[in-house]
């Protein structure tokens, strides 16, 4: 609940802690209603700063006193409001005992010290620390602590904080204690403790260097089936962090636990780790191919933080994207080398750029767009996106693009050689890449500083009689909201030439042979043209392989061309590129043709190219899903000046039913061919013939006769894990049959009523499914297992609805729009970040048909004029409407 007005905070504003903390001593008395929390702060003047007044943070938390060097200070010897605590003109030397008192049970925003199915967790970045106890509550304040627990013993066996446990025993009243050790320095945001009851898989580990540590993953009891994919891939993630990154585990145990009720996805707390449970539990039985690669990308980001965030830290939140993109790049490179081939990688490739188009490309053309390192915010907590960790990492991993892998790993070892144990900003890892590979990093600092998706477009030539092929590259960027005029970004464009036969061409550019089969064209004016030599046939440009650089790239390629690099392009990123823009074309044509009321229809073209490529096995099952993929409603959406939802659901229904019809043959004959029978592993082989087969499925049951909801219903019935038997369910529920998806419905929910993350995925199937209106949403809220307090609960229903499900959600008459507003009140009260989360769904409300806009409009309006709105849903709706 917001108590002063909303500030905005400026990163040029910046100055330095005047006082340094040294060491943090925290005694907990735990208790749901009533915990105190007692602090002990030694603090020493910054030479670096001219204040010497201390400023402490502190949020809806009860002050008992404070002591300065000893002496409790009166009220008039600070200076006290409903967020900081100034204490002036403190001498160099201090140490400060402060006591606060705090109700973790009535903390429903999960910020802070909060409550979870009866246990004690916490979860302080950005700013939850405050929210315990007063504290210089930023990033680049880093201290020792200690912390001591103390709490019920039958309620709470289980007492753990960050570090080493060095002390534990009875205090006789039936409550116990367990003292915890952290031996690095550290941000406050990176405090954890955890008070439960749980169980835990333990297991010791050998290091390279040879130490033996202590992995422990924490979750309720009956939920011990579902922690071994957690700790093989921690396992995994320390041994590839040594060996790609030579970097070690630095405490003697590390700790991950589950939690029920949670934010985000996960938390890198210096050695305890605490997680949503979405990112912990699996085994066959509730967790699909999809839950299982989460969990292994989670459990690495989350470790892979130890160094990339923790280690290493932020200066200020403005450089959120210094730990965030680094280190989804370095979770996205390890899940690429756990696959270990080619088209494994080159399928977390596409399933990266697809994420990127469906949220980041939209973010950055909306009202909230801003740099991978922002100017400026209301509130730190909307600044966790899309843009900050996506785009984040891939301005990361144009660098590797730019250097080499051998060059980044070069740069990596500079930035902690110079860096280890400090609070930094991205112009220092921008600093290391350029120093250690000797290379002009200046003009790249634009994509950290400058908003938008830049737009590359290409034109080319090609010369028979001198045998050369022209390629003009020019590049512009739309304006975001502050940033009417972009200049030029540092752009790799990775190209290679197809020949007639489908092969690679040598390249000679610019008089350069090139080493490979593929060349890194440094874009760095507005326009620039190369020229490739010895061009013996006029080729076929396959442009941005691997996606070398997040930018819309335009070329105006021929059918024939499309198809051509569809067939025989060697980078299958680009392979599957062709795809989606020979589909792209033919959903815009369709989807004009149903606003114009036309009859809809579809050539031949993209079903036989489609045909051709289901058929050839020498490709994985996994690409050939991808490859069948159509580009999603929400990305058709973003290609067009007028959005009107339905004339697109309408198109990619349509062009889906041709499909299925045409190439129903092959789609049975895929699916049979990709049953995987016997046990079930999560590895990328079977989960990509799983997943080809489903997809089949799901084609399959687009208009289905009586076999087909057959097979569908087979499958339900006699799936051997989660990810069949969802695909089932989901095949059903789009079917049309409504009597066979009730059925199903209500069979799934009665086998799985016990496990919270499986009823999510019955809410989330519902909510999407483009039969559910909005009256269907909210019976679905009347059902006993619907609670808005849970998030993830919450996401599954509602903005499973409003992100998943825009025919419905963008109804004529404004209804969806008016639950929207309705919900994003709700949630405000209880969890101003998730509410806020909910909000973004309004983003692009600017581009839909006027009388949308109109209801959009008011909604918008009808939130932003409530009474005790949060800075989070504050901030997301003024922008929207500004
Ligand atoms: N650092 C965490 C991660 O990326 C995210 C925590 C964000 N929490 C928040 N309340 N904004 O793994
Ligand atoms: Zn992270």
């Amino acid at each position: 609940m917001r108590t002063d007005s909303p500030q905005t905070i400026y990163r040029k504003d910046y100055t330095p802690p005047s006082f340094l903390v040294d060491s943090v001593e925290l005694g907990f008395d735990l208790d749901p209603a009533r915990t105190i929390v007692a602090s002990r702060i030694r603090m020493r003047h910054n030479p670096a700063s001219s204040s010497r007044s201390i400023e402490l943070h502190g949020e809806h938390i009860e002050l008992v006193q404070v002591r300065l060097n000893g002496k409790v200070l009166k009220p008039s010897q600070y200076k006290l409001t409903a967020s900081t605590l100034t204490i002036p003109k403190a001498p160099d030397e201090v140490e400060l005992d402060i006591e606060t008192i705090l109700a973790p049970q009535d903390n429903t925003s999960l910020s802070g010290l909060y409550v979870s199915n009866h246990n004690f967790f916490t979860q302080c970045e950005a700013e939850g620390f405050r929210r315990i106890t007063f504290f210089p509550d930023r990033p680049d304040v880093m201290a020792r602590y200690t912390v001591m627990l103390r709490a019920d013993k039958a309620k709470y066996p289980v007492l753990l904080s960050n570090g080493n446990l060095i002390e534990e025993g009875d205090l006789g009243d039936g409550r116990h204690y367990a003292k915890w050790e952290d031996p690095f320095k550290k941000p406050s945001y990176l405090f954890a403790l955890v008070a439960a009851k749980l169980v835990c898989q333990e297991e010791h580990f050998k290091l390279a260097d040879g130490r033996t540590v202590l992995l422990q993953v924490w979750v309720e009891e009956g939920n011990l089936d579902k922690t071994d994919y957690a700790m093989q891939s921690l396992k995994n993630s320390i041994r590839w962090d040594e060996e790609r990154f030579g970097l070690e585990l630095d405490l003697d145990r590390f700790m991950i636990v589950a939690v029920g009720d949670f934010n985000m996805g996960a938390m890198e707390n210096k050695g305890l780790n605490i997680f949503n449970t979405k990112y912990v539990l699996a085994n066959p039985r509730v967790a699909t191919d999809v839950d299982y690669a989460g969990i292994e990308a989670v459990v690495g980001h989350e470790y892979f933080h130890n160094w990339t965030g923790n280690r290493v830290t932020c200066r200020d939140w403005f450089q959120l994207s210094l730990k965030e993109g680094l280190t989804v790049f370095r979770d996205q490179e390890f899940s690429a080398d756990m696959i270990g081939t080619d088209t494994g990688r080159a399928v977390t490739r596409i399933d990266q750029v697809r994420t990127l188009r469906q949220a980041q490309f939209p973010e950055d053309a909306g009202p909230m767009a801003h740099p991978v390192r922002p100017d400026s915010f209301v509130e730190i907590n909307n600044f966790y996106t899309v843009t900050i960790y996506e785009k984040g990492a891939e301005v990361v991993r144009m660098y590797q693009t730019l250097v080499g892998r051998e060059g980044f790993r070069k740069g990596m070892d500079l930035y902690f050689a110079r860096h280890d144990e400090q609070a930094v900003q991205c112009d220092d890892f921008r600093a290391a890449m350029a120093d250690a590979n000797d290379r002009d990093f200046q003009q790249f600092e634009r994509w950290y500083s400058q908003a938008g998706t830049p737009v590359v477009k290409a034109a080319s030539q090609y010369d028979a009689a001198a045998q050369t092929f022209t390629l003009t590259l020019s590049q512009s960027c739309p304006a975001t909201p502050g940033q009417p005029q972009k200049l030029p970004f540092h752009i790799p464009v990775t190209v290679g030439l197809l020949g007639a036969d489908g092969c690679d061409l040598s390249l000679i550019v610019d008089g350069v042979a090139a080493e490979t089969n593929s060349v890194v064209l440094e874009l760095t004016q507005a326009e620039q043209t190369f020229v490739f030599a010895q061009v013996k046939e006029a080729p076929v440009p396959s442009l941005l392989r691997d996606f070398s650089a997040p930018v819309v790239l335009q070329y105006d390629y021929s059918d024939a061309q499309l198809l051509h690099l569809f067939r025989h392009d060697s980078d299958p990123v680009n392979r599957w590129e062709a795809g989606q823009r020979l589909a792209m074309a033919r959903l815009l044509k369709l989807t004009a043709a149903h606003a114009a009321g036309e009859t809809l229809s579809l050539d031949d073209t993209f079903i036989e190219a489609q045909r051709a490529l289901l058929a050839d096995d020498t490709l994985d099952a996994a690409f050939r899903e991808l490859a069948l993929i159509l580009p999603s409603e929400t990305i058709i959406a973003e290609q067009l000046a007028q959005v009107d939802p339905h004339a697109i659901h309408a198109a990619r229904q349509f062009m889906r039913r041709t499909i299925a019809e045409a190439l129903k043959p092959e789609l049975l004959a895929q699916y049979h061919a990709n049953l995987t029978p016997g046990d079930y592993s999560p590895d990328a082989l079977s989960a990509g013939k799983r997943a080809l087969k489903n997809l089949a499925l799901a084609y399959l049951l687009v208009a289905p006769g009586k076999e087909e909801l057959a097979l569908a219903q087979q499958q339900f019935d006699s799936a051997g894990n989660m990810t069949d038997r969802a695909a089932a369910l989901v095949a059903l529920i789009h079917s049309g049959d409504e009597a066979a998806a009730q059925a199903a419905l209500a069979d799934f929910y009665r086998d799985f009523s016990g496990e919270a993350l499986v009823v999510d995925k019955w809410f989330a199937m519902q909510a999407a499914a483009p039969t559910t209106d909005v009256a269907a949403v909210r019976q679905l809220m009347t059902h006993p297992a619907f609670t808005l307090k849970n998030p993830n609960r919450a996401r599954s229903l509602i903005f499973s609805f409003a992100n998943g499900n825009p025919s419905q959600f963008h109804t004529q008459d404004g209804s969806g729009y008016a639950f929207w507003a309705e919900q994003v009140i709700a949630l405000d009260a209880l969890n101003p970040q998730v509410a806020a989360r909910l909000a973004r769904s309004m983003d692009r409300w600017r581009r839909y048909a006027p009388a949308l806009q109109e209801h959009m409009r008011r909604a918008l309006e009808r939130v932003a004029a409530k009474k005790n709105l949060s800075n989070d849903v504050m901030e997301v709706v003024s922008k929207a409407l500004s």
